[in-house]
């Protein structure tokens, strides 16, 4: 395989340095994120029309970025998304994430790639989980419904990772019981969607 131009959105996280540590070995990581190089904020669809054209030719386009907000389901009353703690996870990792997915089905070259991130809340349910697994279904439902419609060839997956190991001291209290993997683990997930062949699949990481 040639060497892949790839814009890596979340670049500075614990999932995505990670990712740019596994892919980097063979490909050009483009970093992005609110305070990278390449700036980008998810919530907001000019920055990411605008970020994927200061990136140049690509590739593939990878998200390993995606705020929600983590709240009991007792504290949580109907409201608009505006107002809803779920508006967080709405206007983040769903929208951002099906945004940039649009704003890259226009700029990459045919047979690129789109990957996005997902997460173990999708099926398995935890207290104050109920935006993460919302969320993480949709994006899921996003990426197996667009693979079917993508045009030029350009595929698209999600990765579905476990709680990270690099992530348990503050995450730990929600995931007791649950087996972390090190996010070097959930970076090869990105290897299988970038690197791959196959286009609609969720990658479960655990
Ligand atoms: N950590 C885990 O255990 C775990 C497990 C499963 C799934 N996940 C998922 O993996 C993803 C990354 O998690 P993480 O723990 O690596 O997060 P993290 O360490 O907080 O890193 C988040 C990354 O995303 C960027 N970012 C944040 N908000 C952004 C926005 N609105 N627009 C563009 N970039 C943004 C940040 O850079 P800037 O601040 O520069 O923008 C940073 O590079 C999330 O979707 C999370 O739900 C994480």
């Amino acid at each position: 395989m040639s060497k892949l131009r790839i814009l890596l959105v979340g670049a500075s996280g614990t999932l995505g340095r990670a990712v740019a540590a596994e892919l980097g070995q063979r490909h050009e990581i483009i970093p992005a994120g609110r305070s990278a190089d390449i700036k980008i904020d998810l919530t907001d669809p000019a920055s990411i029309v605008a970020a994927l054209k200061a990136a140049g030719p690509l590739d593939a386009v990878v998200s390993a970025a995606g705020s929600v907000a983590f709240k009991p389901l007792s504290d949580i009353g109907p409201a608009t998304i505006d107002t809803s703690v779920y508006g967080i996870g709405l206007r983040d990792k769903l929208m951002g994430q099906v945004n940039l997915a649009l704003a890259a089905r226009d700029v990459l070259k045919d047979g690129g790639s789109i990957t996005l991130t997902t997460g173990v809340l999708t099926t398995d349910l935890i207290v104050a989980g109920s935006s993460a697994t919302m969320v993480n279904c949709a994006v899921e439902g996003f990426v197996r419904a667009a693979a079917i419609e993508l045009p030029r060839g350009i595929r698209i997956n999600a990765v579905s990772p476990t709680v990270l190991t690099e992530s348990m001291e503050g995450y730990g209290p929600f995931f007791r019981g649950f087996k972390p993997v090190p996010a070097a683990e959930a970076a090869m997930g990105f290897s299988r969607s970038v690197e791959g062949a196959e286009t609609g699949r969720v990658y479960t990481i655990v």
